[in-house]
């Protein structure tokens, strides 16, 4: 009978990831760890929450991000926090917590896996809960740390198999540089202020250098000739950004310089950086990242530069489908055990521990049903072996097996069963 009740369904901006999608998650997954370690970066897990106080201090109040699509409530003891919009803040409020950076000259290398939300309005690429693979590095100030981070990044999305990458690049320097180009840009735009977007002119007094970011047409006309960042910064920013570019060129990465290139969020203070993929859609921006050298003060620890990026994975998934690169999935073939009779099911039932403690994955259908009807639950299953037991088989002490994609099949041994199915 059907149910009366009305079917629940995920939140709007939400996706499940079902488990014919996991085995892509588990991929891209595995790549991330395996080079994060190769690069010598540590994992780190942060709650999802926080209080919501380190987001107003670390991604700042002004941004987007947080003026307007934080998920905030108050807890039952009236405290107020914050769903995790990003990674970076987290991170840097865990290592100061835990006193990582204590002693002098320390230095923190992690990364993580993990979900964020924001309350966007979502299209395609961009949801409510996403998800990023994302690294930080804390404690060192020299760029080779900033272009170590992207060419880890460069080299995950080689190693997944995405293609048509294009990075940009720009520094908007240290606080004075940009304090500096801030000032020169609100003395550009306002004579035109009149002719801004509604929501621009509100960031012409609170984040003027977010207007570069926009992409309304009067916005667009209105920044049009606009200084560009490069021209204020500092000494020390100026010879960060040169080395960086430098390292760049002699690891033969492309990347072009855009002076209109701002991210969303306060904490950047240097190089920032942003990658976009063929196959995206308007949301094209697969991946990003910068310097945040003022954050860690700015959370209360001791003054320690950091950079680092976040990417996608929703995003990343999406340009892999959309550009046809198959995934290696990397499962290993499953074997399939069909019973005829109750006393072959109750030997492949312990068949089925043995093979599993040996590495083997296999399954069967503990039913009873016919035969005919096991191997059409294996083929469903995308079984790559059948092992069948009757009774003759258990009189003979021998098994069948099956391969079920060329129909070949033998007659093996039960005792030497694990072992062949351990090197198929
Ligand atoms: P972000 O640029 O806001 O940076 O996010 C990083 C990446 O996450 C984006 O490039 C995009 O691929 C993905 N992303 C962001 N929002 C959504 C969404 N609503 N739906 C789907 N995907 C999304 C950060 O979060 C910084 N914490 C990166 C960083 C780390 N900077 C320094 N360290």
């Amino acid at each position: 009978m059907a149910s009366t009740a009305s079917a629940i369904q995920a939140p709007k901006g939400t996706r499940d990831i079902l488990p014919a999608e996991s085995a892509r998650w588990q991929a891209i997954e595995r790549i991330a760890r395996e080079l994060a370690t190769l690069y010598h970066f540590d994992e780190i897990r942060t709650p999802i929450f926080e209080h919501s106080e380190l987001f107003h201090r670390g991604v700042g109040e002004t941004t987007d991000i947080v003026s307007k699509e934080t998920y905030t409530f108050s807890d039952r003891e009236d405290r107020s926090l914050t769903l995790r919009p990003e990674g970076t803040a987290g991170v840097v409020r865990a290592v100061i917590e835990a006193g990582l950076l204590n002693d002098q000259g320390a230095r923190v290398k992690v990364f993580y896996i993990g979900p964020n939300f924001r309350c966007e309005k979502p299209q395609k690429g961009r949801y409510r809960q996403h998800h990023q693979f994302g690294v930080e590095t804390l404690g060192i100030a020299e760029a080779d740390a900033d272009v170590e981070c992207i060419l880890l990044q460069m080299e995950f999305y080689r190693r997944c198999g995405v293609k048509d990458l294009a990075l940009r690049i720009n520094s908007l320097g240290d606080a004075e540089s940009k304090q500096r180009y801030r000032d020169a840009l609100v003395k550009f735009i306002s004579p035109a202020a009149s002719t801004l977007s509604e929501e621009s002119q509100r960031r012409l007094a609170s984040n003027p250098l977010r207007i570069l970011d926009s992409k309304d047409e009067r916005d667009i006309k209105a920044i049009r000739g606009a200084p560009p960042a490069a021209e204020y910064l500092s000494e020390a920013s100026a010879k960060h950004f040169t080395r960086a570019r430098d390292l760049l060129g002699k690891a033969n990465v492309p990347f072009t310089v855009d002076g209109t290139l701002v991210r969303g969020f306060d904490y950047y203070t240097g190089i920032v950086w942003e990658v976009t993929a063929a196959g995206l859609g308007a949301q094209n921006a697969i991946g990003g990242g910068g310097r945040y050298d003022n954050l860690v003060e700015m959370l209360g620890g001791r003054a320690t530069p950091g950079v680092g990026f976040g990417s996608g994975l929703e995003r990343l998934l999406i340009a892999l489908e959309e550009q046809g690169v198959a995934i290696d999935t990397r499962q290993r073939p499953l074997v399939w055990l069909v019973s005829l009779g109750d006393a072959a099911r109750d030997a492949n039932w312990q068949l089925m521990q043995q093979l599993r403690a040996a590495g083997v994955r296999c399954d069967m259908d503990p039913t009873g049903r016919s035969a005919k009807s096991q191997f059409k639950l294996a083929d469903r299953e995308k079984a790559a072996w059948s092992v069948t037991t009757g009774d003759s088989e258990l009189a003979g002490g021998t098994v069948s097996l099956k391969n079920l994609a060329s129909g070949e099949q033998t007659s093996v041994p039960r005792d030497q069963i694990v072992a062949k199915l351990q090197s198929v």
